[in-house]
């Protein structure tokens, strides 16, 4: 399905995990990506995979800088930006107690901060071509998960922020939704060494009985998202999580 031709996609985190996976799934779908991320070796892999319609750049998602700079590639490689998914997000899983400013900081910088910092350095371009923006919550944030404090906090942060600039930018004819997965990927996979019950308790809780896969199940919600098949929604956020929590 080329349901993403003529789009141009910056996909935060876009080397690895869920976000390369997007990478993979936005292409077949026809769109231009432009992939952020700090694992280089994984970025190299994803250009050489398919060298006309992927671009990668090394870079730090926290850094007001980075994003700038990453818009503007999108501009000089592909001639405009039509979206954006902010992906990336790192943090540590640790009791409140123990949590440390550094540990803060780590999730808000890379969470909420480089959310806010692509969406403001995108906003000329996506102004241009009616954009859509899509952000990443996180089922842990909704249900308050144990040891997920910074995590958790960031993550509700960027719904929240996503609903703001939703209603702000819709007289631009730019649209923002959020997407909260459940995929195994290498992150999930060192969670699950460190709170194995944590990770039984999902797995026998979800109806579906497992994590989705991220190319099958995750990135064709997002797809539908930047799609023009989604041009009525805004500020909604999407579960992809097998039916594991249900919004009302
Ligand atoms: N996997 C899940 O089940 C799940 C559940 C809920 C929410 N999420 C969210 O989905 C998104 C993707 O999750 P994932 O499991 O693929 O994560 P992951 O940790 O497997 O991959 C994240 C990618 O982001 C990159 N990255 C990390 N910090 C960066 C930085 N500062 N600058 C640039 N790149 C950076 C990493 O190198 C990696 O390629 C995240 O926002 C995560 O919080 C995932």
């Amino acid at each position: 399905m080329k349901n993403l031709k003529d789009k141009v996609i910056i996909v935060t985190g876009g080397a690895a995990g869920i976000g390369g996976a997007m990478t993979t799934e936005l292409t077949e779908r026809g769109a231009s990506v432009v992939a952020v991320d700090l694992n280089e070796d994984a970025g190299k892999e994803k250009v050489a995979s398919n060298p006309e319609q992927i671009v990668f750049l090394k870079g730090d998602i926290s850094k007001e800088s980075v994003a700038k700079e990453v818009v503007a590639m999108a501009i000089s490689k592909f001639g405009k930006l039509t979206s954006v998914v902010n992906n990336a997000h790192a943090s540590r899983q640790k009791p409140l107690m123990e949590l440390t400013e550094a540990d803060w900081d780590l999730s808000m910088n890379t969470g909420l901060k480089g959310t806010l910092n692509f969406m403001k350095a995108a906003y000329p371009e996506l102004k241009k071509s009616g954009g859509s923006i899509v952000n990443f919550g996180s089922g842990a944030g909704l249900l308050g998960q144990k040891n997920q404090g910074s995590y958790a906090a960031a993550k509700e942060a960027i719904r929240g922020l996503s609903r703001v600039v939703a209603n702000e930018w819709a007289e631009d004819g730019i649209r923002v939704n959020i997407v909260c997965p459940l995929a195994f990927t290498d992150g999930v996979k060192y969670w699950k060494e460190n709170f194995p019950e944590q990770y039984e308790e999902i797995i026998s809780k979800n109806p579906m009985g497992r994590f989705g896969d991220p190319q099958k199940d995750v990135a064709p919600i997002v797809a539908f998202l930047l799609s023009d098949d989604s041009q009525y929604m805004t500020g909604q956020t999407l579960m992809a999580d097998g039916g594991d929590i249900k919004l009302r």
